[in-house]
């Protein structure tokens, strides 16, 4: 017998409620109770979870999968592999790819191509961009990316600097009830760094960015968010101030949500000193001080969400001069693991991390979840937190490797994912 049409899930373990078993009929959660507390439907094909850790399929709010444009690093078919072994039912695109997503024909392609190499899901919700070709002169035409599909807009990777023209967007996305998420970067404060501007910096040699490169704007964000009354979304947040700038916001009842990344969790500008490309990406990676409060931040709900901003790159760009290799970093499979040590080592809950991770930008980006009520998709993932693997080129499913974590060993795996019913991994 398949699981066509249907099947038990049993022994489950969920955050809050411990161990359970899920029944699933036709692509959908039929029924989900503590072990052994309901009567099981007969003649359906039953599976042991063995108490591993049950979640509904995440969402990484920020990835890039390069296609169009740049397939040689990823493409969408392979960076949604990629997705579903790192936990993850639903991401959102960055478009920064060539054609730049700034028209409702490339969002048509995207989600036609993700639709064709996964129809149950991974699902990817394109952003679009915020101003045409991501020149940050003129807005792209919100209306007709909003009727194809995309659920925001940004400028990510190219920041915008016209605070007129950002005002605007935030505007006018305001109508169509679209979010604006703003890579936060003052461009002229340090043309032409490579890294966080420190004391690693002046060891290295290296072109430093102060803080203040991102939190300068984040200022602005929070101000024109407060004037405007209109919500705005921070991404990849990195630092000290912009956190306490975030907090100060919020206690004002501003519209001001935020991310970071796993990256600005783990690792800091003290790591770059084998100038490994790897360990370069915008923003970059700082200061010790600035991952404590990072961490403070997301224990106590300054941040909202967490994202992997998952940026592959080839190995022959990478294997460059630190100067001239690209910014960022892959982080689709392994953001689980890492983020996982943070209940590890009790900076948060299994509760939170699951909500930072699904309810939360569900929430603020208005995608379904499946809450394993009767009705909802049946998607869902098994993640056994003592499993180690070691993180290389053939371990990972994603086109490119350009890992900080590359031949390390990490803690935590999933270790199946079904998607509307469907058991594709
Ligand atoms: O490091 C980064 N890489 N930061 C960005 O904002 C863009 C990204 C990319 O597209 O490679």
């Amino acid at each position: 017998m398949n699981d066509a049409n249907g099947f038990i899930l049993k022994n489950a373990k969920r955050p809050s409620t411990g161990l359970c078993d899920i029944v699933v009929r036709d692509g959908k959660i039929a029924s989900c109770g503590g072990s052994g507390s309901q009567s099981l439907p007969k003649g359906l094909p039953e599976h042991d979870a063995g108490g591993l850790l049950l979640f509904p399929s995440f969402i990484d709010a920020h990835v890039h999968l390069r296609e169009p444009g740049f397939e040689y690093k990823e493409d969408i078919a392979s960076g949604l592999t990629a997705a579903l072994h790192g936990g993850f039912g639903a991401v959102m695109a960055m478009p920064n790819t060539n054609p730049v997503n700034d028209n409702a024909a490339t969002t048509r392609l995207m989600r036609a191509k993700a639709q064709a190499a996964y129809p149950h899901g991974p699902m990817v919700f394109p952003v679009g961009a915020l101003s045409i070709g991501l020149d940050g002169a003129e807005l792209a035409p919100m209306a007709e990316l909003l009727d194809a599909g995309v659920k925001a807009i940004s400028n990510d990777g190219k920041p915008v600097q016209n605070g007129g023209l950002f005002r605007h967007a935030v505007e006018y996305a305001a109508t169509w009830g679209l979010k604006v998420i703003d890579h936060c970067e003052d461009t002229q404060t340090a043309p032409g760094w490579q890294m966080n501007e420190g004391a690693a910096s002046a060891d290295l040699g290296l072109k430093g960015q102060p803080p203040l490169g991102e939190s300068a704007q984040v200022a602005r964000d929070i101000l024109l968010a407060e004037f405007l009354d209109l919500p705005i979304h921070l991404a990849h947040i990195s630092c000290r101030q912009s956190v306490e700038l975030i907090r100060w916001a919020k206690s004002r009842k501003v519209k001001i949500t935020a991310e970071t990344c796993p990256h600005y969790l783990f690792l800091h500008d003290g790591m770059l000193g084998g100038y490994n490309t790897n360990f370069k990406v915008s923003p970059p990676l700082r200061a010790l001080e600035d991952v404590q409060a990072l961490r403070e931040a997301v224990a106590d709900g300054t941040v909202d969400i967490l994202v992997t901003d998952h940026a592959p790159h080839a190995a022959h760009e990478k294997e460059a001069p630190f100067e001239e290799a690209p910014f960022g970093l892959t982080g689709l499979e392994t953001a689980l693991p890492l983020t996982y040590g943070l209940v590890r080592e009790g900076i948060i809950s299994l509760e939170r991390f699951e909500d930072m991770w699904c309810k939360a930008p569900a929430s603020i980006f208005d995608i379904p979840v499946n809450n394993f009520a009767p009705g909802d998709a049946a998607c869902f993932f098994l993640f056994d937190p003592g499993l180690s693997w070691q993180v290389s080129a053939d371990a990972l499913h994603s086109k490119s490797f350009n890992t900080p974590w590359l031949g390390q060993t990490l803690t935590g795996k999933v270790v199946a994912h079904w998607q509307s019913g469907v058991k594709l991994l």
